[in-house]
C-alpha cells in the first residue's frame, strides 16, 4: 500500500518527470498577501507570477503546499474531528504553469496521474466543468473518452476559482471520484451532491483573469493553469478508506494519542484522539513557522488550537500534558519531507508543554464553573454570554473552546451575550486609559488600537511582507490620503519593521502600493499599534490599500549584529567584572551600541581587552541563536538575565547564544548568553563579523558606559586606525613597529628642548645675561629696586626668573612684567629678608593699579598679578618706586 509520503513523492515526481520545477512549500504566514491568515491553497505563493508582477526562471511547477485552514475566512477548526474530511492542516499538492501550458496540457497530466500513475478506475471518475467552458468539456471528452453525462456544467461560483476579493482566477473544472451506490449521494451540482458518494478530488484552475477592487476584470497577458489535490483526501481513496483520519499516517498519529493516553484509538473517545492527531500537526507545523502562542492574530489562533487540543486530551482522562510526547511520531512521519519540522523540533515541544501545562492549570476549574453555569440553567437553553466570557477572560477559554464542549451535549453559548459582555470590558479599558492622562496624542493610537487590534509584528521572520493600510496619521489626526512631499504616520494590520523598544531602534525602508510610495524614516509603537513615520515621495498612499513593505536589509542586519553583541558583550562584562553588572540602559543601532551597566569603578584597559577578547571568540564560534517562548517565571529558573524591575507579560522570549568551552558552566549548563529580549538578532553569532570596543566612560554615578562598534563599522574603524598608523610612520619615517620607541624618544627630546628654549628666553628677555647690570638699579629708600620690562616671555616664566636673580645675589625689590597674549603679567618680589616691612604684595598691587588693572597678590616675598597692557609702564615703575618710599619711610 502506497503510504501518503509515497503518494506525495509519486505526485512530484510525476510532474517533475514532465518539465516542472519541484519548489518548497512556502510557509504558513504568507508574506506576499496583505489579508490572508495562512497559506489555504498551493497558489498563494505563486500569486505574482500568473498576474506578470514577477517572473522566476521556471514555467512550470509543482508543490505540496503546508495549508492551514483555522483562522479568517477559511475556518474548518469547528469541525475537525466530528467529520471525515476536515483538517486545521492539511497538505495541497499541485501542478502550476505560468504562461506556459493551458487546458489542452492540464487536463491530460491530470488523467494521466490519475489513471496511469495512481491507477485509478477511470470508470469511476467524473468532472465538473464551468457552464460555459466548452472547450474544456471537449477536451475531457476527446483526452479521457468521458461520456456527456460524466461532464456536468456548474453555472456556479463552485466552478469558477477566486483566490479572494481580489487577484487571479478562472473558471475550472473540478474532479470527482465515485464511491458507488453503496454508499449515499449524488453527483455534483445535485441535490444529493452533499452526500459522500461523490467526492471531489482534484481542482484544476484555468487562470485567465485578474479581479479588481471595483469588481472589473482584465484578460492575464498569459493563461496559466493551478491546481490543487488534498493529499489527504487522494491519499484516503488509494489506501481504499472513506475516511481521512485512517490514512496511514493519520492513524499512526492517532496511535501514538492512544499510546500516551492509554486509551483505546477507536473507543469512545475516537474524537479525542482525531482532534489531537489533526491539532498536533496544525500547532507544530505553525510553531516551526515561527508563530508562536500569544491573545492576538495568528498567535491566538494558534492558542485556540492548542487549547482545544489540551481539553480533547482532559476528556481522554490525561492529566498531564501530552501534546509535545506526540511530537517525535509527527517528525518520524513528516520530517523527512518537511525539514523544518526537524530543526524546530525542540522548540515544538517547549513551546507546546508550556501551553499545555499553563493551561492545565485553569482547565479543570474552568470545566467546573461551566458545569455549575449549566446547572442552573434549564436543560438545553443556551449558555449565557456572561459565563461563556468569564470563562474567557479568567480561564482562557477560547470561545470557540466553550462551543466544543457545549457540542457534545447538543448545546450553544449566547453568542450575543458574550459579545456584550467583551465590549462591556472594552469600555473599561477605554475608560482607563481615557483618563490615565496620556498624552493627547497618544490618544489616537489607542483609538486605532481599539479600531483594529494591534499591528502583528513579523519581522523575526521576515523582512518583506504585505499589509493593508489601516490608518494614515497626519498632524495628529486620520486622513484618507497623503500625497508625495507629506510626512505622515501609518498603520498597517501586519508588518516586518520593527518598532523601537528595549534599546534597538526603529526600522527604516519603504511602503509601496499601486498608487504611491513611501519612505520609512523611523518605526515607533504605541498601545500595541505599529507607527511607520514617512514621507511620501512619489504619488498618494491611500487608507485602505493593500501595501508592499520593505525594510531597509542592509541596516536592519547591522542592527542585528550590534543587538546580539550587546548579548555577548553583557555576558562577558558579568564573567570579567562580576555578578554586579546589570543592564542600565542599551542602544542597539546599525553597527554601533552603547551599553550603560551598574560597576562602581573605570573598567581598566586589560579587563576591557579580555572582554572584547571574549566576545570575538563567541563570535567566531558561530553558533546558532536560538528564540524561545517561556513564562518569565521558567525564564529566571535556567538563569535568564532579565532588566530589573522590568514588567514582563504572561510569556517572555528569550534569546540564547554561544555554547560555553572549557569546564566553565552556563545558567542553564551550557549556553553562554541566555536573556529576555524582544529584539531582532542574527542567525549565528558569526554573523556579528567582529566587535570593537572604542572606550568606557561614566555613564552617571555607579553606572559605565561601554560604546562598541559591530561588522563592518568594526572593521572599517580598525581601518582607519591602521591608516593613521602608517601616516604617522610616514610622516616619522620610522617602521610602524618601532614607533612606541620612536615617539617616546622624541617627546624626550621635546622636554629638553623646550626647557633649553625657555632658559634662552628668559636670557634673551633680560638682555644677554642674567647677571644684570647692577649700577642701573636705583636705590629707594635705602633698598635696592630693579624694574625690567620683558619681551618673549609669559607670566609663568617671572617666576623662575625672580629665583635666577635672587640666586645671583640680587637683594632688593624686583619687579618684573611683560606681555603675551595681549595681556600683561606683573610680578613683584622681595629678595632682600631684612627688608621684612615691606610687602611684595603692596608693591604689586600699585603697579598694577597704574597699569589700569586690579587686583593681584601672593605673598610677602613673591606677588603676582595683570593687567590690561603694559602702556603705562613708566607710571608702573613710578608708582612702584613711590609705593616703596612710603613703606620704607613708614618703616
Ligand atoms: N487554487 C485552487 C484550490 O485551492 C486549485 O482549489
Amino acid at each position: 500500500m502506497a503510504s501518503l509520503n509515497d503518494i506525495r513523492s509519486t505526485f512530484l515526481g510525476f510532474f517533475e518527470k514532465n518539465g516542472h520545477r519541484v519548489v518548497e512549500s512556502s510557509p504558513l504566514v504568507p508574506r506576499n498577501d496583505p489579508t490572508l491568515m495562512f497559506a489555504n491553497s498551493g497558489m498563494v505563493q505563486f500569486k505574482n507570477l500568473f498576474t506578470g508582477a514577477e517572473h522566476r526562471d521556471y514555467k512550470r511547477a509543482t508543490t505540496a503546499q503546508k495549508c492551514v485552514r483555522a483562522g479568517g475566512k477559511h475556518n474548518d477548526l469547528d469541525n475537525v474531528g466530528y467529520t471525515a474530511r476536515h483538517h486545521t492542516f492539511f497538505e495541497m499538492l499541485g501542478n502550476f504553469s505560468f504562461g506556459d501550458y493551458f487546458k489542452d496540457q492540464a487536463i491530460p497530466f491530470a488523467w494521466e496521474l490519475l489513471t496511469k500513475g495512481f491507477d485509478l478506475d477511470p470508470k469511476r471518475l467524473l468532472v465538473t466543468v464551468y457552464h460555459t467552458d466548452d472547450e474544456a468539456a471537449g477536451l475531457w471528452k476527446k483526452v479521457a473518452g468521458l461520456p456527456e453525462e460524466r461532464i456536468i456544467r456548474i453555472a456556479t461560483n463552485d466552478n469558477f476559482w477566486m483566490m479572494g476579493p481580489t487577484g487571479p482566477c478562472g473558471p475550472c473544472t473540478e474532479i470527482f471520484y465515485d464511491h458507488g451506490p453503496g454508499i449515499w449521494g449524488g453527483p455534483p451540482g445535485s441535490a444529493e451532491e452533499d452526500g459522500d458518494r461523490f467526492i471531489e478530488i482534484w481542482n484544476n484552475v484555468f487562470m485567465q483573469f485578474e479581479q479588481f477592487e471595483d469588481g472589473t476584470r482584465r484578460d492575464l497577458d498569459a493563461k496559466s493553469i493551478d491546481t490543487g489535490m488534498g493529499l489527504e483526501r487522494i491519499g484516503a481513496l488509494l489506501q481504499g478508506k472513506h475516511d481521512n483520519y485512517d490514512t496511514d499516517l493519520m492513524r499512526s498519529l492517532i496511535e501514538a494519542s492512544a499510546n500516551v493516553t492509554s486509551a483505546d484509538p477507536d473507543g469512545p473517545g475516537k474524537v479525542h484522539h482525531r482532534v489531537i492527531a489533526d491539532h498536533l500537526r496544525s500547532t507544530s507545523f505553525l510553531i516551526a513557522d515561527g508563530v508562536m502562542p500569544s491573545n492576538e492574530g495568528r498567535g491566538y489562533v494558534l492558542r485556540r488550537i492548542l487549547r482545544r487540543a489540551a481539553r480533547h486530551a482532559h476528556m481522554l482522562g490525561a492529566k498531564d500534558p501530552v501534546m509535545h510526547r506526540l511530537v517525535p511520531a509527527l517528525v518520524r512521519q513528516m520530517g523527512a519531507a518537511y525539514p523544518e519540522l526537524v530543526r524546530a523540533q525542540s522548540l515544538i515541544e517547549e513551546t507546546l508543554k508550556l501551553e499545555e501545562t499553563r493551561f492545565g492549570q485553569t482547565l479543570e476549574r474552568g470545566l467546573k464553573l461551566l458545569d455549575d453555569e449549566l446547572a442552573k440553567i434549564p436543560e438545553g437553553a443556551d449558555l449565557p454570554g456572561a459565563a461563556a466570557f468569564r470563562l474567557y477572560d479568567t480561564y482562557g477559554f477560547p470561545l470557540d473552546l466553550t462551543q466544543d464542549a457545549l457540542r457534545e451535549m447538543g448545546r450553544n453559548v449566547d453568542i450575543a451575550g458574550f459579545d456584550d459582555a467583551m465590549e462591556e470590558q472594552r469600555a473599561k479599558a477605554r475608560a482607563s486609559w481615557s483618563g490615565s492622562g496620556e498624552a493627547k496624542d497618544a490618544r489616537i493610537w489607542f483609538e486605532l488600537a481599539e479600531a483594529h487590534g494591534p499591528s502583528e509584528f513579523l519581522g523575526y521572520e521576515t523582512e518583506t511582507a504585505e499589509g493593508v493600510i489601516q490608518a494614515l496619521v497626519r498632524e495628529g489626526a486620520t486622513t484618507g490620503a497623503v500625497e508625495a512631499g507629506t510626512r505622515a504616520q501609518v498603520v498597517v494590520n501586519q508588518t516586518p519593521f520593527y518598532a523601537e523598544s528595549g534599546g534597538q531602534i526603529g526600522d527604516q525602508g519603504w511602503i509601496r502600493t499601486d498608487t504611491g510610495l513611501a519612505r520609512v524614516d523611523d518605526t515607533i509603537k504605541a498601545a500595541g499599534v505599529f507607527i511607520h513615520v514617512v514621507e511620501v515621495i512619489e504619488g498618494t498612499v491611500l487608507r485602505g490599500q493593500p501595501a508592499r513593505l520593505e525594510v531597509a536589509h542592509a541596516r536592519r542586519g547591522e542592527i542585528r549584529q550590534s543587538h546580539s553583541a550587546t548579548h555577548l558583550l553583557h555576558e562577558a562584562l558579568r564573567r570579567h567584572l562580576g555578578d554586579h553588572v546589570a543592564q542600565k540602559g542599551s542602544l542597539n543601532a546599525d553597527g554601533r551600541l552603547r551599553f550603560d551597566f551598574s560597576h562602581a569603578k573605570g573598567v581598566t584597559p586589560d579587563e576591557l581587552s579580555a572582554v572584547e577578547q571574549e566576545v570575538n571568540a563567541y563570535i567566531r564560534q558561530n553558533s546558532p541563536v536560538e528564540t524561545r517562548i517561556m513564562t518569565p517565571d521558567d525564564a529566571r529558573a535556567i538563569g535568564a538575565q532579565a532588566l530589573f524591575g522590568e514588567k514582563y507579560g504572561e510569556e517572555v522570549r528569550v534569546v540564547s547564544m554561544g555554547v560555553l568551552e572549557g569546564s566553565a558552566k552556563g545558567a542553564d549548563g551550557k549556553t553562554y548568553s541566555l536573556e529576555l529580549c524582544g529584539g531582532t538578532h542574527v542567525a549565528r553569532t558569526g554573523d556579528i563579523g567582529a566587535f570593537v570596543i572604542l572606550g568606557d566612560s561614566a555613564s552617571s554615578a555607579g553606572v559605565r558606559r561601554i560604546e562598541a562598534l559591530t561588522g563592518a563599522a568594526a572593521l572599517s574603524h580598525l581601518r582607519g586606525q591602521e591608516a593613521r598608523l602608517a601616516e604617522i610612520a610616514s610622516v616619522l619615517k620610522t617602521p610602524a613597529a618601532e614607533l612606541v620607541e620612536r615617539v617616546r624618544a622624541l617627546s624626550e627630546e621635546r622636554r629638553a628642548l623646550a626647557a633649553e628654549v625657555a632658559a634662552l628666553r628668559r636670557e634673551l628677555a633680560l638682555g644677554g645675561g642674567a647677571a644684570a647690570q647692577p649700577g642701573e638699579d636705583p636705590v629707594i629708600g635705602g633698598v635696592p629696586f630693579r624694574a625690567r620690562r620683558l619681551s618673549g616671555v609669559g607670566g609663568k616664566d617671572l617666576p623662575p626668573m625672580i629665583d635666577e636673580m635672587r640666586a645671583q645675589g640680587f637683594q632688593g625689590i624686583i619687579l618684573l612684567a611683560t606681555e603675551s597674549d595681549g595681556k600683561a603679567a606683573v610680578a613683584v618680589a622681595n629678595s632682600a629678608p631684612d627688608l621684612a616691612g615691606v610687602s611684595a604684595v603692596d608693591v604689586l598691587r600699585a603697579v598694577v593699579g597704574a597699569l589700569g588693572g586690579k587686583g593681584g597678590g601672593g605673598r610677602p616675598d613673591l606677588a603676582q598679578g595683570g593687567a590690561p597692557s603694559l602702556e603705562a609702564w613708566e607710571t608702573g615703575v613710578e608708582a612702584a618706586k613711590l609705593s616703596l618710599q612710603t613703606l620704607t619711610a613708614g618703616g
